[in-house]
């Protein structure tokens, strides 16, 4: 037994891992380890040697049973040292800055747009670029002789020769994701749909690709003043003044009907723009309520649904809002402009933190 104990006691305190003092533990203590033999071999002494034996080999078991925990939970300390030690960091270190880049005015304000709207439980939908023919126009009610057709001054996409079907159009408006929007989920719908659209364009107001965001709410019973009543919200919340004045001035789309185009109360006094109050007006949408047609070529019945469509130009409102003189300059891709209008790359914006700060 002595000789036992010294030799595991000597092993354990040498052994340097975890995994060879589990080998030690085995061969000592295991189903065949060494001690557990030995107290196998107690049944067959004779009952006066049996008791002095097996209390000391009670006692070996358990000495050395200790020492493989005290080993154990040694070696467990190390590596949590040993990896305390490795990964060091200094928290009080300061953070790095690392700002190369900057938000886009249009990004960050696609983003404001979109927060305020899903605010008022509107999602966001998608539409492609390249658009056909039949969901840029004909679903929307306008007619392949329809003047509309050219005062969209529409970017056409190559046929292949002898192909004789209308040619794909770069969208020239987000209009034709209402359509692909309800037919995809029907009605009750709302949603928002911001993104690229082109015409063929180019001034200090117009360059040939722009943004825009759609709206469209559909149910039983949406009329001109839940229209009224969302875009004053919104208006409200993205300039961020106490109170804004709309004007709805009629219009015509053949989209809507009845269709108004609504312009913001603000004023140039000193040069200077400023939202909600003076005696200028600005137009900064087109709105309506959703032709009948339109609804019936996107499968939705309009003898039971009815609402209300808008289409907003997104760089406009960014100029409004950052006082940007020209939208040329959006698209140049001048760093100089990039970091003066551009935006950090953590300012998300959220109703809650604030839209622009
Ligand atoms: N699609 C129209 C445009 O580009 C805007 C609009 C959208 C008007 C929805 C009414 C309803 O000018």
């Amino acid at each position: 037994m002595d000789e036992l104990r010294t030799k595991y006691l000597d092993q354990i305190g040498k052994v340097a891992d975890e995994a060879a003092l589990e080998d030690l533990r085995l061969a000592a203590l295991g189903k065949k380890g060494e001690i557990s033999l030995k107290m196998r071999e107690l049944g067959q002494m004779a009952p006066d040697v049996r008791q002095g034996a097996g209390a000391a080999l009670n006692r070996l078991k358990d000495e050395i049973d200790a020492a493989l925990r005290a080993k154990k939970s040694a070696l467990g300390d190390a590596a949590l040292d040993a990896r305390l030690k490795d990964e060091w960091l200094d928290v009080t270190l300061p953070g790095r800055p690392r700002r190369q880049g900057t938000i886009h005015p249009v990004s960050q304000v696609t983003e404001e747009v979109t927060a305020i709207f899903a605010d008022m439980g509107f999602a966001v939908a998608e539409g492609p670029q390249i658009e056909s023919d039949w969901f840029n126009f004909d679903a929307l009610n306008i007619a392949p002789e329809h003047p509309a057709r050219q005062e969209h001054d529409t970017f056409f996409m190559a046929r292949a020769e002898g192909d004789a079907r209308p040619p794909h159009v770069l969208r020239t408006h987000t209009s034709p994701v209402q359509i692909r929007a309800m037919q995809g989920q029907g009605a009750p719908i709302r949603v928002i749909a911001p993104g690229r659209v082109y015409r063929m364009d180019m001034d200090q107001t117009h360059t040939p690709m722009f943004h825009q965001v759609e709206g469209l709410a559909i149910d039983r019973d949406i009329s001109m003043a839940n229209l009224k009543w969302t875009l004053e919200e919104f208006c409200r919340a993205f300039f961020e003044v106490p109170s804004v004045e709309l004007r709805f001035r009629a219009s015509h789309f053949p989209f809507t009907e009845p269709s108004a185009e609504v312009d913001i109360r603000c004023s140039w006094a000193g040069g200077v723009l400023k939202i909600g109050e003076g005696d200028s007006w600005l137009e900064i949408l087109g709105s309506g309520m959703v032709h009948p047609k339109v609804l019936a070529a996107a499968g939705v019945d309009p003898a039971q649904w009815q609402g209300f469509a808008f289409g907003m130009g997104i760089d406009r409102i960014a100029m409004l809002k950052y006082g940007i003189p020209d939208l040329r300059a959006f698209f140049e891709s001048d760093l100089r402009w990039l970091r003066h209008y551009g935006f950090a790359a953590l300012d998300q914006p959220s109703l809650a933190a604030g839209l622009s700060r």
